[in-house]
């Protein structure tokens, strides 16, 4: 194939969970996809197209059709909502399967942990484990039944191995005592909501295990709180911009004609990230690029995913004063 993006065909789209829509499509060209792989879109937003990236769910071998689960946000920056109202027969462009979360294969034990529509991301390579006859078992945890997307074919297919938690019944994951249970050298593979992966990370670190044991992938829109309006400042562009509830600090500044380097937009890759001058009200970090201690001290912080969000002592309008250099 000479360029990355391609037209892709809607072949299939349904309610499958609560907010949760799954969608096949065939692309034009087929390439086999394994486990962990994504697949970016390009969705139409008022004014221009952006990238979206979704796991792939699950594929037919040849990759002639793949399925991607996406579920519909309140605070949707337009992808999502984009993507639950695709139909069959409507085309797309989409690019061509890229792994950023590859399983390795090898380990004597694996957990895999999905928080919610964080399943879409394990499903695969749960399945792949149980083909190599693997020591391994999955934590799936939801807010209740109906937000468990896959939840019947998982039982299905992996019986005992697979471990449900719900919050609607108090059984959410046991963190401490989930890795104070593991095999020194289990590789673990999470996707999930940004306090589920940091309680993980945490409990991981304590523990004294072997970081490059630990995988993850992420969502790039969760976060401690529930996200606000704030004002962004830039003195030295002159620069003042509201960003709103559905949209990022760094789509505000792009918007008020900053010139931002960015890449991943899901708080990976560190390139959109700014430093704090001042801030009004309380920075909820929502990015993995930054350390604990780094983002306790708020000296910088990712805007594509960062935000700020009120505090007992802030302003009724929180605001942040960066700097981009
Ligand atoms: S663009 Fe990658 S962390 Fe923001």
């Amino acid at each position: 194939m000479k360029s990355e993006w391609q037209k892709a065909v809607i072949t299939s789209s349904e309610i499958i969970a609560e907010n949760i829509r799954r969608i096949e499509l065939s692309p034009k060209f087929a390439v086999p996809v394994k486990p962990g792989e994504h697949l970016k879109i390009m969705v139409p937003l008022k004014t221009k197209q952006e990238k979206r990236s979704y796991s792939i769910v699950d594929a037919h071998h040849d990759g002639s059709t793949l399925a991607l689960s996406v579920l519909k946000t309140r605070n949707s920056r337009g992808g999502s909502e984009f993507m639950h109202t695709l139909r069959p027969g409507d085309e797309v462009t989409v690019s061509r399967p890229s792994q950023d979360f590859p399983l390795r294969v090898g380990a004597p034990e694996y957990v895999l942990v999905a928080g919610g529509i964080g399943i879409t991301a394990i499903r695969g390579m749960a399945s792949l484990l149980k083909k190599l006859g693997a020591n391994y078992r999955i934590h799936f945890a939801a807010r209740s039944l109906d937000a468990m997307a896959y939840k019947d074919e998982l039982v299905a297919e992996h019986g005992e191995n697979l471990h449900l938690h719900l919050d609607s019944e108090g059984t959410t994951i046991d963190v401490p005592a989930l890795i104070n249970s593991l095999n020194p050298h289990t590789e673990l593979y999470m996707c999930g909501p940004i306090r589920l992966m940091d309680a993980i990370r945490r409990a991981w670190n304590q523990r004294g295990l072997d970081p490059t044991n630990l995988r993850f992938e992420t969502f790039g829109n969760s976060g401690w709180y529930l996200s606000e309006s704030f004002q962004v400042n830039v003195p030295e562009l002159g620069l003042h911009a509201t960003v709103n509830k559905d949209e990022s600090m760094l789509e505000a500044l792009q918007k008020a004609g900053a010139a931002m380097m960015f890449d991943c937009r899901k708080g990976e890759c560190g390139l959109c990230q700014v430093r704090i001058l001042d801030v009004d009200g309380k920075v909820d970090h929502r990015d993995v690029f930054f350390s604990d201690r780094q983002k306790e001290s708020d000296a910088k912080a990712c805007a594509c995913v960062s935000r700020v969000v009120s505090s007992p002592t802030s302003s009724p309008t929180s605001t942040i004063t960066v700097a981009l250099s």
